[in-house]
């Protein structure tokens, strides 16, 4: 079998703060560094960090397609893996780029920040520009659908009308991006659910369905605690009358799915 990781599974006791389990209770957001977690809408470094170390080397290559402020990134960087990531968002992209450049003064790996359309970027040119011709992990954090607006471009799968019209895009990406990642390598997508006109939108395995649609191997599928928004969180009474006086569940969680390409 193809090595995929860095873990020496001789000293395996080592690795205490690798998660193993299926459920992700993390308290608290790692704020370190470059990571200011002040762009709405982003995750905690944690996940990819988790997901870098189980399934990267150093070296490797690693795409994000939905970069945002660049989380990802830094933590490629930490990790010494190299990496490309793309966002439609100019002023995004930009300052996550000052981000990864400047934030931390590590200049062990190498990467490609990059503008643009995740459905239609010409990753391969880009793949030509470093010199490589494939990648070796794949991490995708879409928006939620319409949750939160990020953008108003036409092209931001936040600005999607239906359901069919996020799910096609997101599809399109999915085509986009890991048709340059390497054979018996991973990808993983993190997604949450919505609730629209009093009915929950699982969201989470429809999009799950996108990849086991295209062949992909499904390795995992993680429950991580959902953060609450500063606003939630002064909204807690209120939220939970209105569950216990009706018939819904307040979100806690979201899902992190972790795939494995094998044709
Ligand atoms: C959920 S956020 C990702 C946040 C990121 N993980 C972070 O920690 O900052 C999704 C991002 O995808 C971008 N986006 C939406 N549609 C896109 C598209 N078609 N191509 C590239 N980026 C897109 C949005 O502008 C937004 O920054």
């Amino acid at each position: 079998m193809a090595k995929y990781n860095d873990l020496d599974m001789k000293s395996w006791k080592q690795y205490e703060d690798i998660y193993t389990d299926s459920l992700w209770i993390i308290e608290k957001r790692d704020n370190s560094g470059a990571h200011k977690g002040d762009y709405h809408g982003n995750f905690i470094p944690q996940i990819p960090n988790q997901l870098f170390r189980r399934y990267t080397k150093m070296q490797d290559w690693i795409l994000d397609p939905f970069m945002g402020s660049g989380t990802s990134i830094i933590e490629a960087q930490r990790l010494e893996r190299n990496y490309i990531g793309i966002e439609l968002d100019v002023d995004v992209a930009t300052a996550a780029k000052d981000r990864i450049l400047n934030g931390e003064n590590i200049n062990l790996t190498t990467g490609k920040v990059c503008i643009g359309d995740s459905r239609t970027f010409n990753i391969a040119g880009i793949l030509d520009e470093v010199g490589i011709n494939k990648v070796q992990f794949v991490i995708l954090h879409p928006p939620y659908w319409d949750i939160i607006k990020f953008t108003e471009h036409k092209k931001d799968l936040s600005n999607t009308k239906t359901i069919e019209e996020f799910l096609q895009g997101l599809g399109e990406i999915i085509d986009n991006t890991c048709q340059h990642l390497e054979k018996d390598r991973y990808c993983a997508l993190v997604m949450g659910d919505k609730y629209a006109n009093k009915e929950l939108v699982p969201l989470g395995f429809r999009t799950m369905n996108l990849f086991l649609e295209r062949g992909f191997i499904l390795k995992a599928i993680l429950v991580k605690n959902f953060e609450e928004t500063r606003g939630k969180a002064n909204q807690r009474a209120i939220w939970r009358y209105r569950a216990l006086a009706s018939d819904f569940y307040i979100f806690k969680h979201e899902y992190i799915f972790v795939f494995k390409k094998v044709e």
